[in-house]
């Protein structure tokens, strides 16, 4: 086990990653708002394999929080976040500040069109502008890098890939797929504001999404059909639906119900369980959704 440097300024961590590169290493960045749990783990680990030192970036960004949203109670433990890296043999944390991140003459928002107009961001206003502009700024501190994202997040990957591409980041983007707990449910820091009923009602997202998994296996096309057998479950069991997709996984366009997919189909799902908003998604024909005891 080592401990992780922990870096909170601007110069002294690209002193720290400009000697890992010039020694001939490759740097690995995973950018997370803390609160880590296995899901963020395990890309660390991807990170490992990846490149030849690991940077994991903790910071709750409040530009992609909307008002009302959960910014001020959003779960934050650097030391055990410390704790579980060190264990996980990262070699650095970047841990700024919101000041550091935004002085008071900040002025710059990255957006990225088309890709963010549905799902998430339909509804959650301003939400990947705060991403992409706190990842752009992330990549100008870090990069050239490789820099590791999770499928959990598919709309937030696809858009910061865009991004990535046409400002011509020095920037290699590897997605890892979603880690998920008991009975299926995608790993989450919001799963912590979860009852133990409301945990219960949780699993209908990942159900939804093994019975469409399960009819595309079987060799139902029709998004209308896959789509339905996910409200099926997600209806009874959620106080609130934000959207149940069915989108084509490379553009993120919407399939109207009367499309029959090709070789795969992307379902992405928010629902507020209680007071948690929670998101999962599967690409049907690529993704394997087993159950996990
Ligand atoms: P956060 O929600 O902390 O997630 C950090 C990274 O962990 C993201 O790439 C997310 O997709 C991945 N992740 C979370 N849960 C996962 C799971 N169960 N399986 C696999 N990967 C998982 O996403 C953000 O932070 C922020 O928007 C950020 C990109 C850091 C910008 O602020």
């Amino acid at each position: 086990m080592k401990n992780p440097s922990v870096f909170t300024e601007k110069a002294e961590l690209r002193q720290a990653l400009d000697q890992v590169r010039s020694a001939g290493g490759e740097v690995v960045v995973v950018p997370t708002m803390g609160a880590l749990h296995e899901g963020h783990l395990q890309l660390v680990d991807a990170a490992k394999k990846a490149g030849d030192y690991v940077l994991v970036t903790v910071f709750v960004n409040p530009k992609q929080f909307g008002p009302g949203e959960d910014f001020d109670l959003y779960p934050r433990d650097l030391e055990g976040d410390r704790a579980k890296l060190a264990q996980r043999g990262v070699d650095g944390i970047f841990a700024p500040s919101v000041a550091l991140m935004y002085p008071p003459e900040f002025r710059t928002t990255v957006a990225v069109s088309d890709l963010t107009a549905g799902m998430c961001g339909a509804h959650r206003p301003g939400h990947f502008d705060g991403v992409t502009t706190v990842v752009a700024k992330l990549f100008g501190l870090t990069s050239p890098c490789t820099a590791i994202f999770g499928r959990k997040d598919y709309q937030q990957l696809a858009v910061i890939r865009r991004m990535t591409e046409d400002l011509c980041l020095p920037v290699k983007i590897v997605g890892v797929p979603t880690v998920r707990g008991a009975g299926g449910l995608a790993l989450s820091s919001r799963n912590a504001y979860l009852g133990k009923d409301e945990r219960q009602r949780a699993l209908s997202l990942s159900r939804g999404l093994r019975a469409a998994a399960a009819a595309f296996s079987r060799g139902e096309r029709r998004a209308g059909a896959l789509r339905g057998l996910v409200v099926e479950h997600v209806e009874s069991a959620a106080d609130r639906i934000d959207y149940i997709t069915a989108a084509d996984s490379s553009t993120l366009a919407p399939l109207s119900d009367e499309d029959v997919a090709a070789d795969r189909l992307l379902i992405a799902i928010a629902a507020h369980i209680g007071k948690t908003r929670l998101i999962d998604n599967a690409v049907l024909g690529e993704d394997l959704l087993e159950e996990t005891p």
